[in-house]
């Protein structure tokens, strides 16, 4: 059976990506946004298998999900100075809900640990946890252009 109610997520999160990126000048900026790209890349891995776009191979996804983890652990120590630039994003809220933001970022790895990537069937559910927990942060955290 496939339901396809995850794919707006997906398919939203990828396409914000590569825009807002151009033009950044401050290096810890761009370094904190390079490793959201990541985040991107290793979930729309996730979401095309779910789609069927890409097919269901489960060391890949078991992969992207180690990846999840470790992105996930990141954050924190990546959006810890209060670096600003032009092209940014985020939100002050960041560092004056310093809590609130790291954990939002643990939510995240909570989400990506428990995905299921044995099976095509489970990464579903897995993928719209995780969808849950990228807009768990970037709602309060980020600003949407
Ligand atoms: C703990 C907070 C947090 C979590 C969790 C989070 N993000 Fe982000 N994300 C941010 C913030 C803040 C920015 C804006 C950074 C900036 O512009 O300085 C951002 C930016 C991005 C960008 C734009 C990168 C760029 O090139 O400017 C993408 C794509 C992205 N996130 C994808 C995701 C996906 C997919 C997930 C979930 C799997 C996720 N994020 C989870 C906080 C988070």
């Amino acid at each position: 059976m496939h339901r396809y109610t995850t794919l707006p997520i997906a398919a939203a999160l990828v396409a914000t990506a590569a825009l807002a990126h151009q033009g950044v000048q401050n290096p810890a900026v761009k370094a904190r946004m390079n490793l959201m790209v990541e985040v991107k890349e290793a979930t729309a891995t996730i979401g095309g298998m779910v789609k069927g776009a890409i097919p269901f191979d489960a060391d890949r996804a078991a992969q992207a999900r180690a990846d999840l983890i470790d992105h996930a652990r990141r954050i924190p120590a990546a959006f810890q100075a209060r670096e600003t630039d032009p092209a940014s994003e985020a939100r002050p809220e960041i560092w004056t809900d310093w809590d609130g933001f790291t954990q939002a970022a643990e939510e995240m790895e909570q989400a990506a640990a428990a995905i299921d990537t044995s099976d095509h069937a489970t990464l579903q559910d897995g993928l719209r946890k995780l969808g849950a927990s990228c807009s768990g942060c970037h709602k309060p955290y980020r600003i949407s252009k």
